[in-house]
């Protein structure tokens, strides 16, 4: 029996996280998971190991906490690379709380690279956002792109977690790296025992549909449908949480059959298919038959307008492409959320 990979995953029992725990360990990886628990559940654990048949290792820590991640370190010895998805993610709570997004999103991966060499870890997949972009100038974005003064503290870390990450390598560490920018991931796992749950009155918009479909919220808002769009609402690349987590596999194996052109490289992580708010709240309804009440509202400050990515560059280089539909993707939305019903977890 060979010995497995082991790999670390900090936010591995949130929305992304759980979801490439299950796809690492599909893959013959060994996964333990850090979590703090601030915006997920530990019982997740147990629908991963539902879900796959192993039981992932889960340690309680929060990735400030340099002391207690040193002994998942000594505990778990031989891990030979982390994906960090562990960080505060709310736009519009960084804005009120930005001391509490720095010292949390910052200070976590400095815990992390600084320990990495003294555990051997040969690399870390950093999860970014296409948020770094802003309103890209031109359309599909590349990684080519300029990066753009962030829009919110939240887009702030994520753009000097980047590059301390860059800075770090270039200073020598024996490290490589994978920055993984993601655009808007949605859905669930097509089991329906782990999805999305956020905490409070969701700000992303597909749980939202969803709960105003299961009538725990009244109404959704589109915020504006008077943009320079065809149909005058904002336009995002929606991708599916399950293909999202199947290009961080690619990127662990890419790493640890060190096939890296250069030890730090950057991939946008999306679908390359625009949608807008609207065409989004109509395949819903039409995928899932449920209909939806919504409304017009005012548009929200600081959403960018329109953007979607060329996924070329993780196609090629990567080996990994979307796969799953928009009609399929929300169907698994909307399982999970009548999964929490069933399970009266919502
Ligand atoms: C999408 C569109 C809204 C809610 C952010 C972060 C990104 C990532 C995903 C963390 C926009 C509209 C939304 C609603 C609406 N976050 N909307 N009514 O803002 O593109 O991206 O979340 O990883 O980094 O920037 O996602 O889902 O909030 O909004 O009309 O009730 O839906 O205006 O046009 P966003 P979103």
């Amino acid at each position: 029996m060979t010995l497995k990979d082991k790999i670390l995953v900090t936010g591995g029992t949130g929305f992304i996280g759980s979801h490439t725990v299950v796809e690492l360990q599909n893959a013959g990886y060994e996964v333990v998971i850090v979590d703090n628990l601030s915006n997920s559940r530990e019982e997740v654990v147990d629908s991963i190991e539902q879900i796959t048949g192993e039981r992932p290792s889960f340690e309680k820590v929060d990735c400030l906490d340099k002391e207690s991640l040193k002994k998942v370190f000594e505990e778990y010895a031989g891990i030979r690379a982390i994906i960090h998805f562990a960080a505060s993610k709310a736009v519009g709570e960084s804005v009120q709380k930005p001391l509490m997004y720095y010292r949390n999103n910052l200070g976590s991966l400095l815990n992390l690279l600084d320990l990495m060499p003294q555990y051997g870890v040969e690399g870390i997949v950093f999860s970014s956002s296409c948020t770094v972009y802003g309103q890209p100038d031109v359309l599909p974005v590349t990684e080519r792109a300029p990066i753009k003064k962030a829009e919110s503290p939240y887009g702030n870390t994520k753009q000097i977690c980047e590059a301390i990450i860059q800075d770090d390598v270039k200073s020598g560490a024996p490290i490589s790296a994978i920055l993984l920018r993601y655009f808007n991931p949605i859905g669930a796992h097509p089991s329906g025992l782990i999805g999305e749950l956020p905490n409070g009155v969701p700000q992303n918009l597909v749980p939202f549909i969803t709960q105003t479909a299961m009538g725990i919220r009244e109404q959704l808002s589109v915020f504006g449908d008077d943009y320079d769009t065809p149909d005058g609402s904002c336009i995002r690349d929606y991708i599916n949480v399950v293909d999202l987590a199947k290009a961080h596999v690619h990127a662990i194996s890419r790493i640890l059959q060190k096939k890296q052109e250069e030890p730090v490289e950057v991939f946008n992580v999306g679908t390359g298919r625009g949608l807008s708010v609207l065409e989004l709240v109509h395949a819903f309804e039409a995928s899932t038959g449920v209909k939806l009440n919504y409304k017009i509202a005012g548009r929200r400050a600081g959403d960018i307008v329109k953007v979607w990515a060329d996924p070329k560059k993780a196609n090629e280089v990567l080996g990994w492409h979307a796969e799953e539909t928009i009609e399929d993707t929300l169907r698994s939305a909307w399982k999970w959320q009548v999964h929490l019903r069933e399970t009266g977890i919502q």
